[in-house]
Formats: C-alpha cells, sequence, structure tokens
C-alpha cells in the first residue's frame, strides 16, 4: 500500500514526500536524476527520519516501470516527472513531448494492467494560454499555449480525461500550479536551478548570495499598478499540502477533477523584490529592462474551488516565501552541490 511519487527528488516532490513521509505515508519514490541530486534523498532524512524506498528510473522506461509495480503495491501515483524550462522546450520540442507525454503514457498503461485507480498530476496554469481576464477559473478556456513545455501539459490533460471516460474506476485530479516559490523551514530543501535561473526568485535569492550582480527586471510598461508583471506566488509547502488534500479527494472516488492551486493574491515583480528586502533586511539591486517575450501583465488564480471541494488553501503568504527561499540559498549557496 504505498504511494508512488515520480520525480521526487525534484522541487515541489521532496516537499510533497516529507509532507507524505510525517503523515506517516508509505512512499516510493521513482527519479532519474535528470534535473535532481541525490543528495536531496538524505535531505528527506534529516527532516523526516525516514527513508522513502527509492528507484532510479526513467518513468518512460516501460519495462523498468512494469518490475517496479510488480515489486510495490502501489496504491496512489502522484506524477511530477516531467522537463520543466520554457526556453529549453522550445529549442528541444521533441524531447520534451517525448519525456513528458511519454512518462505519462508509461503510467497509464502500468495503472490500467495493475488496477492502480488514483493519480495526481502536475500540471501549470500556462494551459490557459494568454488569458484574457484574471482571475482564471478551472473552467476558463484553456489552449492557445505558447511554447512547446505548455502544450506538454494539455495534451496529458487530455490523455488523462480521454483514460477517465474509459476506465470509470479512475480517479484523476489535475492540479494547475500557478508560481511556486518558498522552500521547507528546515533550510535542508529548496528550489536548486541548474544554471542561469529562469524564475523570478532564484535570481532574486542568486542576487543576495553574491552570485549575479542585479536583477533583470523584465518590462515595466505592463498595465499593472506598478508596471511589472503581477502573477501568483504560492509558498512550495502549501503547493505540497494541495498534493495531500487531493490524494484525500481521490478517496472519495470523484473521477476527474480539476483544481487551481494559487493564492488568488497578484503580485508584481517590485512587489516580490520589496517583499524579500524587508523579509531578510536586504537590498536588492535591480534594472529595468526590455519585456521577456511571452510574458503577460496578469497572471493569478481563483483557488476557491479548491477549498470549497478540498478544504484546501494557501496559509502562508510572499513574506514566509522570501523569508525560506533566502534561508535555503543562504545554507547552500551552491545548492545541493557540496562546497
Ligand atoms: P523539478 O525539475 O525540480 O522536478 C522534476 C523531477 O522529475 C526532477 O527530479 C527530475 O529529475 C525528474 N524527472 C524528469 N523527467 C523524468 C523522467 N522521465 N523519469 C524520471 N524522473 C524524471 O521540477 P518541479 O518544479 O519540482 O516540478 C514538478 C512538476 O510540476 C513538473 O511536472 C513541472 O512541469 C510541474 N510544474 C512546475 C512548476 C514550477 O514552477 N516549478 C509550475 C507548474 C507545473
Ligand atoms: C514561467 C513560465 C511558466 C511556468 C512558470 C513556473 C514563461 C513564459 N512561463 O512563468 O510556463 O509554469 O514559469 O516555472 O516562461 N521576471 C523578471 N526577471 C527575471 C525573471 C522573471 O522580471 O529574471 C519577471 C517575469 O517577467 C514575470 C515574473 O517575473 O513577470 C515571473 O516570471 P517567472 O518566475 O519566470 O514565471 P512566469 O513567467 O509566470
Amino acid at each position: 500500500m504505498a504511494i508512488l511519487v515520480t520525480g521526487g527528488t525534484g522541487y515541489i516532490g521532496s516537499h510533497t514526500v516529507v509532507l507524505l513521509l510525517e503523515k506517516g505515508y508509505d512512499v516510493v519514490i521513482v527519479d532519474n536524476y535528470v534535473n535532481s541530486k541525490p543528495e536531496v534523498l538524505n535531505r528527506i532524512y534529516k527532516i523526516t527520519g525516514k527513508k522513502p524506498r527509492f528507484y532510479e528510473i526513467d518513468v518512460c522506461n516501460e519495462a523498468k516501470m512494469r518490475d517496479l509495480f510488480k515489486k510495490e503495491k502501489i496504491t496512489d501515483i502522484i506524477h511530477f516527472a516531467g522537463l520543466k524550462s520554457v526556453a529549453e522546450s522550445v529549442l528541444k520540442p521533441q524531447l520534451y513531448i517525448d519525456n513528458n507525454i511519454g512518462s505519462s503514457k508509461v503510467l497509464l498503461k502500468l495503472m490500467d494492467e495493475f488496477k492502480v485507480h488514483n493519480i495526481v498530476f502536475s500540471s501549470s496554469a500556462t494551459v490557459y494560454g494568454v488569458p484574457d481576464h484574471v482571475p482564471l477559473k478551472e473552467d476558463d478556456k484553456v489552449g492557445g499555449c505558447t511554447n512547446p513545455y505548455g502544450q506538454t501539459k494539455l495534451d496529458i490533460e487530455y490523455l488523462l480525461k480521454e483514460y477517465a471516460k474509459e476506465h470509470k474506476d479512475a480517479n484523476i485530479a489535475i492540479l494547475r500550479y500557478f508560481n511556486p516559490i518558498g522552500a521547507h523551514e528546515s533550510g535542508l530543501i529548496g528550489e536548486d536551478p541548474q544554471g542561469i535561473p529562469n524564475n523570478l526568485m532564484p535570481y532574486i535569492t542568486q542576487v543576495a548570495v553574491g552570485k549575479r550582480p542585479y536583477l533583470n527586471v523584465f518590462g515595466n510598461d505592463y498595465k499593472t499598478h506598478d508596471g511589472t508583471g503581477v502573477r501568483d506566488y504560492i509558498h512550495v509547502v502549501d503547493l505540497a499540502n494541495g498534493h495531500l488534500a487531493a490524494l484525500k479527494k481521490l478517496e472519495s472516488k470523484p473521477g476527474l477533477v480539476i483544481y487551481n492551486l494559487g493564492t488568488g493574491k497578484g503580485t508584481s515583480v517590485l512587489d516580490l523584490v520589496k517583499a524579500f528586502e524587508k523579509a531578510n533586511n536586504l537590498t536588492i539591486k535591480y534594472e529595468i529592462k526590455e519585456r521577456r517575450p511571452g510574458d503577460v501583465d496578469e497572471n493569478y488564480a481563483d483557488a476557491s474551488k479548491a477549498f470549497r471541494e478540498m478544504g484546501w488553501k494557501a496559509n502562508l503568504d510572499i513574506v514566509d516565501a522570501c523569508r525560506d527561499s533566502w534561508r535555503w540559498q543562504k545554507n547552500n549557496p551552491k545548492g545541493y552541490d557540496k562546497d
């Protein structure tokens, strides 16, 4: 009776595994370390005192995954494994199609074969494409994705919907994440981007730690209160808790359900910079630059459905996230790499 967590050594996966272990779930992780490090497992042990069973397997490898399903009694799956760089997906679309869609197809095939009924899938607010209004609701139009990464998320949502039509006993939670930031309060696990960070918070923390000279603020002429882009930043621990809420929801056999996981609040780039400075008593140098192609003015969630139907809401705010992201970065200036 185990929960299979694919991509469990990644950023969101590792935070979710910690909560699952703390709640007494039996956890099996599968990850091929394409974007994570074995050190994560030691950190999970330091926090929880527990060692989840771990398999170093590419989820696209059907034969190896079948062996795992033969060995472990899997009841539920949380499918985090996937590649997530928008920029890389534009350069290597086939890699994203093969990895993200391929791994999902293997899981669905094995769910059918081994009578595993429950799966939680990591989708993204990116499926809403360029929104014509905010806040975004689950039944708002999807599509018009501006990059192959986003399209793979939409395609996997489609696969899951078709699977649910054919398998009446399947229970599927599609979770659409907004912008995850923050880290576990221990400072032992956090986001560890390789190379130059694409996302805002890791860039800010790298400026704070002296790795980058200043933050590039991409545009100050958006239709927002201070001209910089507005997003819905959600603390990764709140997000991780959303997965536990989804597992509980699946126990009630709801069929396929879709939830936005966000805070419902919009925060601009400069709001986040100011919150970071205040929370940590630091100054972040920044320069205003050209808009980044593909960026939208505002993007935030209506997350009321997740509260209504799962009792889940975000409890932490951007100040908590700024403090926790900085603790992680300060304690681990090179991420999971040893000095
Ligand atoms: P991450 O890269 O930190 O974690 C993903 C993990 O999956 C990594 O440990 C990686 O090694 C592993 N992986 C990738 N492909 C694999 C494969 N074929 N077989 C086995 N392991 C594989 O990313 P994250 O931020 O933790 O994101 C988790 C999921 O949530 C991803 O699917 C991502 O697309 C989705 N998501 C993330 C965000 C975000 O901003 N972080 C937003 C929306 C959705
Ligand atoms: C991006 C992805 C999205 C993905 C999400 C989380 C794009 C177009 N979208 O969303 O698909 O789900 O990350 O991984 O890439 N910013 C700066 N300077 C920086 C970095 C960002 O000013 O160095 C600004 C951006 O212009 C934006 C905001 O900060 O207004 C947030 O950017 P980012 O963290 O990259 O997230 P998204 O663009 O919302």
